[in-house]
């Protein structure tokens, strides 16, 4: 087996609470290993433009509770072109960085591949508040991010009350409903509104009004990003329910504040988890929480089937929300 000496480790793509904690855990795991770590800041651009520093204990002190990431991040357009590619995969030579971590989303591990196929070690940490990359139950800042929506809504339940309004809330996620049903389950939200599912606004508009009918004096509903503008759907709902509905954008305050115990305890996970699976000379793997085991599974994965909506959890929202 090839020894690995030095590691790399970078964020890319949008931020994630936790994603700290997880370059803690690379960092000091790799310094227990006797390895040397190397942190590259803004993602791939850092990569490709060689923003590179050795890392040492000391370096990651009183960050793991710490939202956003030390490292900073980047969507690299260099990286998706082959030029990119190749100084990205240049500099870890020129280095001598024997092994990359990269902890990110599903894009960000597309970069990691074209490394692996010019040689290079890497192993993918899933770091999305998203929660959208198969082959893990959860990615890392999920957990935080659907308490902080959950949150927001319990504060705008007060004023919906107060005012006898309904409240459209727009939610992250880009394609994927995960954080919109599970911060709709866990407060009680009255409609859910997901990508992954033809939803009709008339259903939701009669639901609204048989629950007035009965004396709900509020009504909160979710909306996640992918199906469309929260503003737009706040505007449809009004002229077919005359309720007076306003809307609330979360947009980027669902991506930062310290991470949850959950996604800090993963995130540790899965960095120590990165470099066991590098010190026994795997590489092109990502790690994943399955069953509540942080494991490595193969990157592909990552590409595979879509992760379908827990329908379970969708349905039941539905029906407590009578
Ligand atoms: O992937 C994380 C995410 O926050 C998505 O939920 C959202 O669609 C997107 O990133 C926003 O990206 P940006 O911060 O680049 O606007």
């Amino acid at each position: 087996m090839q020894k690995i000496f030095k590691v790399g480790v970078l964020t890319s793509g949008g931020d994630a609470p936790g994603m700290n904690a997880a370059i803690r855990a690379v960092v000091r795991k790799g310094i227990f290993n006797r390895l040397r770590v190397f942190g590259i800041n803004h993602g791939y651009q850092g990569l490709i433009h060689k923003d590179i520093r050795e890392m040492q204990v000391g370096s990651v002190a009183d960050i793991i509770h710490r939202g956003g990431t030390i490292l900073r991040t980047a969507r690299s357009e260099e990286m998706r072109t082959p030029e990119g590619q190749r100084l990205a995969a240049e500099t870890l030579l020129e280095y001598e960085i024997d092994a990359l971590v990269v902890i990110g989303g599903d894009g960000s591990f597309k970069g990691a591949q074209t490394l692996s196929a010019q040689g290079i070690k890497v192993i993918g940490i899933p770091g999305t508040i998203d929660n959208d990359i198969p082959g893990t139950e959860l990615t890392i800042g999920f957990d935080t991010a659907v308490n902080t929506v959950v949150d927001v809504i319990s504060k705008i339940r007060d004023t919906a009350t107060s005012h006898e309004r309904t409240f459209i809330v727009e939610v992250m996620g880009r394609d994927c409903g995960s954080i919109a049903l599970r911060a709709g389950l866990a407060s009680g939200a009255e409609s859910i509104l997901v990508p992954e599912l033809e939803q009709s606004l008339d259903d939701v508009v009669l639901k609204l009004k048989k629950g007035f009918a009965r004396g709900k004096n509020h009504s909160i509903i979710i909306v996640s990003e992918g199906v469309g503008s929260g503003y737009q759907i706040g505007e449809e709902i009004y002229k077919k329910s005359g309720f007076d509905t306003k809307v609330t954008v979360l947009g980027h305050l669902q991506r930062g504040g310290s991470p949850s115990a959950l996604d800090a305890v993963i995130a540790s996970a899965m960095g120590g988890k990165a470099i066991d699976l590098l010190l026994a000379g795997k590489s092109n793997m990502m790690t994943a929480y399955v069953n509540q085991k942080v494991v490595g599974v193969p990157m592909e994965v990552a590409y595979g089937e879509k992760k379908g909506l827990d329908m379970d959890l969708y349905n039941l929202a539905g029906e407590l929300s009578i």
